[in-house]
């Protein structure tokens, strides 16, 4: 029997989002020309891209690749209101990059990020003596100019890579090497970017040193490697789609983001992974996957959650499709995502016909039930919508959706077309 078979489809994906942000901001600080290529255009990283703009960052864009000038970008512009949208991740990465450069500034948002909290970036940098002004520490926030140039030391106690990368960049306006320690095991893309163009940061076990006030010196020029959030989308559609098989070439690999190939594996899923490389400081390789007929529920502990974070909802839904019960534990941080995924995990499962609940702090679906058809209640949310259009189409082609739902463009504007390559 064939693992893989020839009516294979190939997919390419566009850059990661977590290294697009990071790209973007660390070529504001290098007063260069630069190039990123494979840009992903989706609304969470043009949010960045859109802000940096406001210091005088240039930019320009052919096809996949963006051009940043950042030769004429100022930082000390005055009271610059800044729109994070529905990008926590701008809004976190910007406020580190902003109070470290005591700049006078307006941090808004829209829709779900004014309930994200902000407590867990905010706190560290009032505790350095920012001055931040913020109502029940949510957006919008308010950077006030104060002096606060010391090396720090800072135990994480999140382990968010939001949190870790503000404090990075942070730390790189700091007189001084600054030390950061605690939970910092989790996606470590800003780091080995700026390993990557030599500037002075050193990566332990249990610490990250960073020295600040140094310049980069190199230019970016890079090609951001796929997303492999957006790829387990086409993973799962291509496991449950009956004789499929795809191959996604060159998706970005970081071990702190490959707890979903790992989880689906375990769950009987075939997936393969061939020409592991490395590209531009991180791990890349092509992504193998057929059909697999055989799934079984498996149990994720609470210390694999931050490798799959984001993968939580599309792993539920083939969990719907496993035989047995699928035990997700450790699954605080996901109900402070764009919405509460546990909850929103469950509604949708509920109204399939599917069972799924939480209890003792664990996210439990029994797969094996029947399923029907129903509208995908994505509370605006794109991971949401993503995982439970795929349930769906899984359950029937002829399924209906809100086509007025966009939510998924936050993070994969071509998702509907990709995943119809394999679906239809
Ligand atoms: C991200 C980190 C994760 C992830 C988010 C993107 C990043 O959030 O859920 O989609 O680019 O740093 P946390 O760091 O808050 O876990």
């Amino acid at each position: 029997m064939k693992l893989f078979n020839i009516n294979q489809i190939k997919f390419q994906l566009i850059g990661d989002k977590s290294i697009a942000h990071r790209a973007i901001i660390l070529a504001s600080l290098n007063k260069n020309k630069n190039i990123i290529r494979n840009f992903p255009k989706n609304d969470d990283v043009l949010t960045t891209l859109n802000a940096l703009s406001k210091f005088g960052l240039i930019y320009e864009s052919n096809n996949d690749t963006l051009y940043i000038d950042s030769s004429k970008i100022n930082f000390n512009k005055k009271n610059i209101k800044i729109e994070c949208n529905e990008s926590g991740t701008t809004a976190r990465l910007l406020l580190g990059l902003l109070v470290g450069k005591n700049i006078n500034a307006i941090l808004s948002g829209s829709n779900s990020l004014l309930s994200r909290p902000m407590k867990r970036v905010i706190s560290p940098f009032q505790e350095f003596g920012a001055n931040i002004d913020a109502i029940n520490n949510r957006l919008p926030l308010t950077v006030n100019k104060s002096i606060h140039t010391a090396p720090f030391e800072y135990n994480l106690k999140v382990a968010s890579a939001q949190v870790k990368s503000s404090l990075i960049l942070y730390a790189m306006n700091m007189n001084g090497i600054s030390i950061l320690m605690g939970k910092i095991e989790t996606r470590d893309h800003l780091e080995r970017l700026l390993l990557h163009l030599g500037y002075p940061i050193k990566i332990f076990k249990d610490k990250i040193k960073i020295k600040g006030n140094v310049k980069i010196k190199n230019k970016i020029d890079i090609k951001i490697p796929g997303d492999i959030s957006s790829a387990a989308f086409l993973m799962c559609a291509c496991i449950l789609k009956v004789n499929s098989s795809i191959i996604i070439n060159d998706v970005c690999l970081n071990n702190y983001r490959t707890g979903f190939i790992d989880a689906v594996i375990k769950m009987g899923g075939k997936i393969c992974i061939t020409n592991k490389k490395n590209m531009f400081g991180d791990e890349v390789g092509d992504i193998k996957v057929s059909y697999s007929s055989n799934l079984h529920g498996i149990q994720i502990d609470k210390k694999e959650i931050v490798t799959m974070i984001d993968e939580v909802p599309i792993l539920s839904v083939l969990a719907l499709f496993a035989d047995g019960n699928t035990v997700i534990k450790g699954i605080d941080e996901l109900k402070i995502k764009e919405s509460n995924r546990v909850d929103a995990i469950i509604a949708n499962i509920k109204l399939m016909g599917g069972q799924a609940c939480e209890k003792n702090g664990s996210l439990i679906i029994k797969g094996g039930n029947r399923l029907y058809n129903t509208n995908i209640k994505s509370y605006n949310d794109h991971r949401i919508f993503m995982s439970f259009f795929i349930a769906n189409s899984i359950i029937s082609a002829k399924f209906q959706y809100d086509k007025n739902d966009k939510s998924y463009t936050k993070s994969f504007p071509d998702f509907i077309d990709k995943i119809n390559e394999i679906l239809s």
